[in-house]
């Protein structure tokens, strides 16, 4: 018995920001962010609460999979930008969707979140705790950002993506997976004291690049996979320099790399899932296809999965 995605769903504010609306705001240009970043545009919630955008995500998952909200055993949602203190953000997204009174937690990794949440998911349904798991990841980061320091307002954006997870009778599967952390890097990647991100981009980018390519060579040994054996690769969408650096450590053509960050900026939690649904829509991620998922963030933390789709 293996854990399957049984559907997967997003929500992405409807405001966008472009580069160009950033040169009014702070010293900076199109062609540095696009060249250094990849980045062109992100979308911002004015209005849309944390809540409400893992809500939405959180229902077109739950129709994709053919699930009612009742029938869930357990919600997971990955966060760096949570509601409220408490409760968590997973206990207000239960009572949104009227689930049941189920088990419902948030997990805090920085843009790990979702990877982590998902492994855990996997736990949960291979020891038969739980049958039916809605995994999110949903970001307000434009109120995590310092709208005047220019060296991290251009980087991030706003957005959900959620999936639910159940048993496989059909070979679809979570094959291998390893998560890692380091607290002793914590500077490199920190909210402070008014809640802003901070960074020490340079060394971050190496951190990234070398974590990533290590987890993700130790996953796939781990399941007997060949890097040129994998169908697609989803990576966190940081930076196009840490995904093309990434791809070409592993020897995959950039061809089998999905990126999308052009669109979205780096949405922490909600890269991976936002990633994963478009690759679905879009025909690059298909049943039975092996995919591979890796993300490093805050923490610092990191990992990687394997993925029979
Ligand atoms: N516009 C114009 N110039 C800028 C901007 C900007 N928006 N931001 C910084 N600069 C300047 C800097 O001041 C610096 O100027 P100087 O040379 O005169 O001092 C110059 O550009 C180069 O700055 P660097 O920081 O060295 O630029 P770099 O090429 O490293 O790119 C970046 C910066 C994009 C942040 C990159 O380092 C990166 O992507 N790092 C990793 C980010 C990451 O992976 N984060 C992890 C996940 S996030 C999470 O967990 C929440």
């Amino acid at each position: 018995m293996g854990t399957k995605i049984l559907g997967t769903g997003v929500y992405l504010p409807k405001e966008v920001l472009t580069n160009e609306d950033l040169e009014k705001l702070v010293d900076t240009s199109d062609e540095w962010i696009t060249t250094r970043t990849g980045i062109k545009e992100r979308r911002i919630a004015r209005r849309e609460s944390v809540v409400e955008m893992a809500t939405k995500a959180s229902r077109d998952a739950l129709s994709d999979a053919g699930v009612k909200p009742e029938e869930l055993d357990l919600i997971i949602l990955a966060t760096l930008t949570p509601q409220m203190r408490f409760p968590s953000t997973a206990c207000l997204l239960q009572a949104q969707l009227g689930a049941g009174r189920v088990y419902a937690f948030d997990v805090s990794a920085a843009c790990s979140g979702f990877l982590y949440a998902l492994d855990v998911a996997d736990s949960f349904i291979k020891s038969g705790k739980a049958n039916r798991v809605l995994v999110v990841g949903a970001e307000r980061l434009s109120e995590a950002v310092d709208w005047s320091d220019r060296s991290t307002c251009v980087l991030f954006g706003d957005g959900a993506g959620a999936v639910v997870v159940g048993k496989s009778r059909d070979g679809s599967d979570i094959l291998a997976s390893r998560m890692y952390s380091d607290g002793s890097l914590k500077e490199l990647l920190y909210a402070d004291a008014c809640g802003y991100i901070r960074m020490k981009g340079r060394e971050l980018f190496k951190h990234a690049v070398r974590s990533m390519d290590e987890v993700c060579r130790e996953v796939l040994s781990l399941a007997g996979v060949k890097p040129e054996e994998v169908d697609l690769v989803i990576p966190h969408q940081a930076n196009v320099r840490i995904i093309n650096a990434l791809a070409e450590k592993l020897g995959i053509p950039k061809e089998k790399v999905f990126v999308n960050i052009e669109r979205y900026g780096n949405t922490s939690a909600a890269s991976i899932p936002i990633a994963l649904h478009e690759a679905v829509r879009e025909g690059k991620l298909k049943r039975g296809d092996l995919v591979l998922l890796t993300a490093m963030g805050g923490g610092l933390t990191w990992g990687a999965m394997l993925l029979r789709f």
